[in-house]
C-alpha cells in the first residue's frame, strides 16, 4: 500500500517507520525543512527505542521524506494527517495545522483517497475536513475521511505501534474501512509477528491485535475519552496518596489492594508528581471544551486537572519539609523529560517543578539521560546540566527524582551517599523502597508513603511524619 503521512513528529515518524516495516511504501511529509534535512542525512530527531534501527532499515527505500504534499498525495491511496493539535489560549484544540493540510489535498486527488485523522482531534473534526476538501472542489466520491486514533506512548512508541492493545478505525464507508484493514493486515493477521526480523515483542503484548471498526465520530471520542480516563486514574491515585500521607498509610500497599481487583487493574496506579507531556494536559482541556460546545459541562475533568496541579504543589511542600528554607539551597535533580524513555519535555512536570524551585531561589544541577539538550532550550543557563546522576548529586543539599528512568532506579546508593552534602532524597516517582533507603543512611521522602530516615531528628511532614520508618 502507498501511504503518505503528513507530520514527522513523535507520532508521524514512528507511524511512518512502522508502516514501512510492515511492508508499505511510505512518504513522510513535513514543512520543517531542517527536520527533513536531518532525516535525509540519517539523523534521528527524537529519542525512541528501535526507531534508529527502523529508519536505517527503510530510509531511501520504502521510507522517503519530502516537503511536497501534492506529489505525495498523488502517489498514495491513504493520507494520514499527524500534525500537531496544540491548545489555544482558551484550551480548545488548535486545528489550523490540520486545516492547512486538508486545503492542499483536493488539488492532488487523482484517484480515490482515504484521508485519515491520526492526530488527536475533537469529535466533528472529520466533518470539517470533509467540508474543507469539498469546498476546494474535490468530487464527493473521490475521497473519504477516516479516524484512526493513535495510542502509542512516548518511550515505548515503536513497540506500542507494532504491538497495540487494539487498533481503532472510524470509517463511515466500507470502501474506506477496507483500505485501513489492508494497511493493518500484517498486524491483524499476525504475519508481521512471524518474521525473523520483526521488532521484538514486549512482555505484555497479545497478538494479533483486534481491529475495532466504529463510526468516525465514535473513534474521535474514543481517543479523547481514553486519555481523559487515564489522566483520571492518575489523579485518583494521587488523591489517594495524599490521604495516605495524612494518615500514615502506604500507597504502595493500597495500590496492590486496589489494583488486584480485576475490574480496576494495576496499571496506571502510580502515584507521583502528576501527569504531563504533550497529550494529557491538552487533550483534557480540548475534551472539556468540546463537551461544553456540545452542551455538557464535564466537571469531573476540572477536578482531574486540579488534583494534577496540586500534586506539584505538594511536592514543593515536601522539599520545604525536608530542607526548611530553600533560598540558596543546592538541589540535584534527576529527570527533566515528562516521563522515562523519551527526550520530550513538553508540559513536563519535572521542568515545571525546576522552574518553581528556581523562583524559590534554589540552585539546581540536573541530569536526564535524553532530555538535557531539549531542556536547555527552555531553561537555558538557569541550571547546571550534569553528565550523570552522581554529578547532579555532588554537593547537593538534597536529591530530587522527577522522572522514572530505569537507570534512576538502580543507582549505586553508597556512591550517591558520598556525593550528597546531606543524604536526603525526595523521590517524586517512588523508585525506591523506603526501608532500604533508611537502612542505607538516607532520609527518604516519597509520594503517599511515610518518610523513612536513619536520623533521630524530628521530621516535619504532616501527620504522616509520626509514622516515619526508622532504620
Ligand atoms: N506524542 C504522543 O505521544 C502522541 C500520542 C498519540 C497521539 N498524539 C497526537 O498526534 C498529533 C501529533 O503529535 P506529535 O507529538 O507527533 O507532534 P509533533 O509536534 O512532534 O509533530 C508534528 C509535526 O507536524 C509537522 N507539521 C505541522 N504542520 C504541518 C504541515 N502543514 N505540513 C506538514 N507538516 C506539518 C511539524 O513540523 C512536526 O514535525 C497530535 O495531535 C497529538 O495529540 C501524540
Amino acid at each position: 500500500m502507498h501511504i503518505t503521512i503528513v507530520g514527522s513528529g513523535y507520532v508521524g515518524l514512528v507511524a511512518g517507520a512502522c508502516f514501512a516495516d510492515m511492508g508499505h511504501q511510505v512518504i513522510l511529509v513535513d514543512n520543517d525543512q531542517q527536520k527533513l534535512d536531518a532525516l535525509n542525512k540519517g539523523q534521528v530527531p527524537i529519542h525512541e527505542k528501535f526507531l534508529p534501527e527502523l529508519l536505517d532499515r527503510h530510509r531511501g527505500r520504502s521510507l522517503t521524506f519530502s516537503d511536497d504534499l501534492r506529489s505525495a498525495v498523488q502517489a498514495s491511496a491513504a493520507v494520514f494527517i499527524a500534525v500537531g493539535t496544540p491548545p489555544t489560549e482558551q484550551g480548545e484544540a488548535d486545528l489550523s495545522y490540520v486545516e492547512s493540510v486538508a486545503r492542499i489535498i483536493p488539488s492532488a486527488i487523482n484517484s480515490y483517497k482515504v484521508v485519515v485523522e491520526k492526530s488527536t482531534v475533537p469529535v466533528y473534526t472529520s466533518d470539517w475536513i470533509r467540508k474543507i476538501i469539498l469546498r476546494n472542489a474535490a468530487p464527493p466520491d473521490s475521497f473519504d475521511v477516516a479516524s484512526n486514533p493513535e495510542f502509542l506512548r512516548e518511550g515505548t512508541a515503536v513497540t506500542d505501534f507494532l504491538y497495540p492493545d487494539r487498533i481503532v478505525v472510524g470509517a463511515d464507508t466500507e470502501r474506506c474501512a477496507s483500505i485501513l484493514r489492508a494497511i493493518y493486515a500484517p498486524l491483524t493477521d499476525g504475519s508481521y509477528y512471524q518474521r525473523q526480523d520483526a521488532i521484538p515483542r514486549p512482555d505484555r503484548a497479545q497478538t494479533p491485535p483486534p481491529l475495532i471498526i466504529t463510526s468516525t465520530k465514535s473513534a474521535e471520542l474514543i481517543k479523547h475519552a481514553c486519555n481523559a480516563f487515564l489522566a483520571m486514574k492518575i489523579s485518583f491515585i494521587n488523591a489517594v496518596a495524599s490521604m495516605c500521607e495524612s494518615v500514615g498509610a502506604n500507597v504502595q500497599q493500597v495500590c496492590q489492594g486496589i489494583g488486584s481487583d480485576s475490574r480496576i487493574g494495576p496499571r496506571f496506579l502510580n502515584p507521583g508528581i502528576g501527569y504531563g507531556g504533550s497529550c494529557f494536559p491538552k487533550d483534557l482541556m480540548a475534551f472539556r471544551a468540546v463537551a461544553r460546545e456540545c452542551g455538557y459541562e464535564f466537571r469531573l475533568l476540572d477536578e482531574v486537572m486540579r488534583i494534577n496541579e496540586d500534586q506539584r504543589r505538594r511536592f514543593v511542600r515536601k522539599v520545604h519539609d525536608a530542607l526548611w528554607t530553600l533560598r540558596g539551597k543546592r538541589l540535584g535533580v534527576l529527570g527533566l523529560a515528562f516521563k522515562g524513555g523519551t527526550d520530550d519535555i513538553r508540559e513536563s512536570p519535572a521542568v515545571l517543578l525546576v522552574q518553581t524551585l528556581l523562583q524559590e531561589g534554589c540552585k539546581i544541577a540536573a541530569y536526564d539521560p535524553a532530555a538535557n539538550e531539549r531542556a536547555r532550550e527552555v531553561l537555558n543557563a538557569s541550571i547546571e546540566y550534569a553528565a550523570d546522576a552522581y554529578e547532579a548529586a555532588s554537593g547537593a543539599d538534597a536529591l530530587l527524582i522527577l522522572t522514572e528512568w530505569e537507570e534512576f532506579a538502580s543507582l549505586d546508593l553508597d556512591r550517591l551517599h558520598q556525593q550528597l552534602k546531606y543524604p536526603i532524597v525526595i523521590d517524586g516517582r517512588n523508585l525506591y523502597d523506603p526501608g532500604t533507603m533508611a537502612a542505607r543512611g538516607f532520609t527518604y521522602y516519597s509520594v503517599g508513603r511515610p518518610v523513612a530516615t536513619s536520623e533521630t531528628l524530628p521530621l516535619q511532614e504532616g501527620a504522616g511524619a509520626k509514622k516515619a520508618i526508622r532504620s
